[in-house]
Parts: structure tokens; C-alpha cells; sequence
């Protein structure tokens, strides 16, 4: 047997746009929260005892920047937005362990629509 690969990703984004930047951040002076939240999450994961079967991974921008702070979980690019610690604790219990997704906490399909494909994006790029 060989070593298992994770069931889950949980991308964060970490992304922090400098003071004074007018352009929203996921990770942000002005929501102290949000700058504890990746590591809440890891906290989270090792409590749960499911750390490493979930990996955590700080990401940069995701360019969904006035949704967040945002984080996508994988498989199933699955994009939650508005995060707190509550909501961090929600995902956990039922998403990655109970398996439902927390359609509430969900991006607006408006702001997250069906992938183009590779083949497609060149076909239409007339590559
Ligand atoms: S800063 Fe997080 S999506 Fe852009």
C-alpha cells in the first residue's frame, strides 16, 4: 500500500492588499478575523483528527477578491465566500466529514460558472 493521497484540498486565500488599497482583500487589516483564519482551520483539521486525509493550503488571489474572504475546496471546486470561523466550523462537520455541501455559505453561480475548457479557451482564442 502506498501512501494515501489526501480526500481533500482546502485552498485559502491569503492574499493581503497593501493599506490604503481601495481593491477588497481576502486577508485584511480592516477584518481582524481574517487574518486568523487559516490557522484556525488548521487548528480545526488536527482537533477533528483529520489533518493530512485534508490539506489545508494557503493560496494567493483567486480573483473573486469582493467575495471574500474566499476559500475553494477540491475535489469538487466547490467555492465558499464570507468566511468566518463559524462558517470554517460548518464546512468541517458538513462538507468535508458528512460529505453535503453548505450551499448556503456557496458563491453566486454569477460569479462562478461553468469551467471553459483548455480546448475550448484556445479554439476560441483562435490558437
Ligand atoms: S484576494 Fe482573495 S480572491 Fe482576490
Amino acid at each position: 500500500m502506498g501512501i494515501p493521497q489526501p480526500a481533500f484540498y482546502m485552498f485559502k486565500c491569503e492574499q493581503s492588499a497593501p493599506p490604503g488599497m481601495p481593491k477588497p482583500s481576502c486577508v485584511s487589516q480592516q477584518n481582524p478575523e481574517s487574518q486568523q483564519l487559516f490557522q484556525y482551520l488548521s487548528q480545526k483539521l488536527m482537533q477533528e483528527g483529520i489533518m493530512g486525509t485534508v490539506q489545508p493550503i494557503r493560496t494567493g488571489c483567486m480573483n473573486r477578491c469582493s467575495s471574500g474572504p474566499v476559500m475553494l475546496v477540491e475535489p469538487g471546486h466547490t467555492m465558499y465566500t464570507a468566511l468566518t470561523k463559524e462558517k470554517i466550523d460548518k464546512i468541517i462537520s458538513e462538507h468535508i466529514i458528512g460529505g453535503n455541501v453548505v450551499e448556503e455559505f456557496v458563491i453566486d453561480p454569477e460569479l462562478w460558472d461553468e469551467p471553459i475548457s483548455p480546448t475550448d479557451m484556445k479554439k476560441q482564442m483562435g490558437m
